[in-house]
Parts: C-alpha cells; sequence; structure tokens
C-alpha cells in the first residue's frame, strides 16, 4: 500500500508515468468513452479548509470512474470534536478504499497515514501541496513538452505550494529561482534536503529572467487570514505584471494555483493574459488525480 503526502513518495519514473497516464486519461474523458475502473470504491475527504478545485476535482473524479466520495467537514465530524486522529483514521479506513486530506498541520496527514489501512493522499497541508504540481507539471508537458532542464521562477511566498515546487524540480529535473520577501523563505530543511538546483534571492526580477515558466500564489494562505494587511505591505514589490513577463523567456508560461487576487500577487492583463494557463491548470486537477487514484487503488 502506498500513501501520497509529498512528491517525494513516489520515484521520478512513477511520476512522469503518472503525468503521461494523466494525458491520456484527459484524452479518454474527452472522448466520451465510459472508464469505470473504480466501480463501487469510496473516497473519504476530509477537510478542515475550504476548497473549490480539490473537492469538485476529487468528487467528480469518483464518480467518472464508477465510484463515489464522502465530503467531511470538521463541523460534523468527532473528528473536529477531538477524537483522535488515530482512532478516526483506524474506523474510516475500514469502511473505505482511499482517504483525501486536507488539513493544516502536515503531522497530521503522517499520524492518519501510520494508522490507514487504505491509501492517503494530501491535498493540501501547511507545508505541501503535491496534487497540484501534479497539475502544474501536466499543464506544462501538453503545453510544452518536457520540463526537465528548464528554469522556473517561484515568485512570492515561501509557501505550501512553494515547497511543493522545491520538491517538484527535484523530481522533474528543473532549476528553479525562487524570489520571496525578506523573512518569507521557503523552510531552510526543505531547501537544505533538495538535490535540485536551486537558487533564492528577494529580487523577483533577478529571479524571472531567461525563465520558462513564472508560478505564484496568494500573499496569505488559509489560515493566515489575520496577516493580510501585514502581507500586503510585506510582498508589495511582489505583484507578477507585464514588464515581469518580459523579461521571462518569449515562450514562458504562467501559472497560478488559484484562488487567485488581481491586483496584488499577479495583474489582471497576466492571469487573463495570452502567457497564463491557469484554466488548463486547474482542470487537469480531475485528470492528474484520476491518474493518482488509479495508480493508488486499482492494483495490476
Ligand atoms: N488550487 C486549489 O487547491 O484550489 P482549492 O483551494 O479551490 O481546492
Ligand atoms: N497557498 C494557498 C494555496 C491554496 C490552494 C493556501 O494554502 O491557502
Amino acid at each position: 500500500m502506498r500513501h501520497f503526502l509529498t512528491l517525494k513518495d513516489f520515484t521520478a519514473t512513477e511520476l512522469k508515468q503518472l503525468i503521461n497516464r494523466a494525458i491520456e486519461l484527459k484524452h479518454i474523458q474527452k472522448s466520451g468513452e465510459i472508464y469505470q475502473p473504480l466501480k463501487n470504491k469510496v473516497l473519504a475527504m476530509i477537510f478542515d479548509k475550504s476548497s473549490t478545485r480539490t473537492r469538485v476535482s476529487f468528487e467528480s473524479a469518483m464518480i467518472q470512474f464508477g465510484g463515489g466520495a464522502i465530503f467531511l467537514s470538521p463541523n460534523d465530524t468527532q473528528l473536529g470534536r477531538g477524537e483522535p486522529v488515530e482512532d478516526s483514521a483506524r474506523v474510516i479506513s475500514s469502511m473505505v478504499d482511499a482517504v483525501m486530506i486536507r488539513t493544516f498541520e502536515h503531522a497530521m496527514v503522517e499520524r492518519f497515514a501510520e494508522y490507514s489501512s487504505v491509501p492517503v493522499i494530501n491535498a493540501l497541508t501547511d507545508d505541501y501541496h503535491p496534487c497540484q504540481l501534479l497539475a502544474d507539471m501536466q499543464t506544462y508537458v501538453e503545453h510544452r513538452g518536457s520540463i526537465e532542464g528548464k528554469t522556473v521562477a517561484w515568485i512570492g511566498d515561501g509557501n505550501n505550494m512553494c515547497h511543493s515546487y522545491i520538491n517538484a524540480a527535484e523530481q522533474f529535473g528543473f532549476n528553479l529561482n525562487i524570489a520571496t520577501p525578506v523573512g518569507y523563505e521557503p523552510k531552510a530543511d526543505i531547501v537544505s534536503a533538495s538535490t535540485a538546483d536551486i537558487s533564492l534571492c528577494h529580487d523577483m526580477k533577478t529571479a524571472v529572467k531567461n525563465t520558462d515558466l513564472i508560478v505564484t500564489d496568494v500573499w496569505a494562505s488559509m489560515g493566515q487570514e489575520e496577516e493580510q494587511k501585514k502581507r500586503e505591505h510585506a510582498f508589495a514589490d511582489f505583484q507578477v505584471d507585464n514588464d515581469v513577463m518580459t523579461l521571462a523567456n518569449s515562450d514562458a508560461l504562467f501559472m497560478h494555483c488559484l484562488p487567485a487576487h488581481r491586483g496584488e500577487e499577479v495583474s489582471a492583463d497576466v492571469i487573463d493574459g495570452g502567457q497564463s494557463v491557469v484554466w488548463d491548470e486547474a482542470e487537469n486537477r480531475l485528470h492528474a488525480q484520476k491518474a493518482l487514484l488509479e495508480f493508488l487503488c486499482v492494483s495490476d
């Protein structure tokens, strides 16, 4: 049994195969072919934070695959009233075929996985968002081919998305330039654990020069709402606008995991412009997670 808590839970080869499979599954879906490898299977979806894309993509994936999904919010479960994670993991996993969790502390998904009898998928923690990276990598491959040897610029907060880009740089073999305000760098242990070519700086313009993909994210993530004002001040020089895009390679793409704040981390003309692939990126959550569910839940 395998879990998907970070990109490092899979080998580079497995991840590449998963991206290729996601592209195939997208074609199958678009052709109208019915493909139901998860008939009668159930995915439990534990959401301690809000979601649009993650919930809709996982739930649709399970329905289209012939199974079903159960949405569990802390308002309605005993987990939300303090039932231990270990007990919840044993009970929930005894009734379903896989569990997807979106929560705060990364240690919670690790603890759940330890006591779960079925695969556990990390659908975002304070530290990582690996499912989003599957969709991002699929999107890059579809538009530009292999990302190996390319250079990606991460602009903004050294947050969960940034940490998953650090993991992806190693697994998919791209170079990563990270530009953050002082004090908002990615966690040092995650950077130092990576064998990828990663450079950190505090100047967005230096980071984007000659890059193939520019990625940003909100300045205040879920759980940091009370820091919004302070962060608006700290991140004022970190908006990806057209001037920034012109410093990158002429065929560079723009990605954002969404939800986005136009006028903060990205200008409207960039996110709604010709280099932006954010809508494909969002749709690919469905196809990439189908490949992931198939990998984890279908035995050969
Ligand atoms: N990108 C992403 O995970 O979106 P949601 O928060 O809407 O799920
Ligand atoms: N960094 C953001 C990503 C949202 C999908 C957050 O954690 O809120």
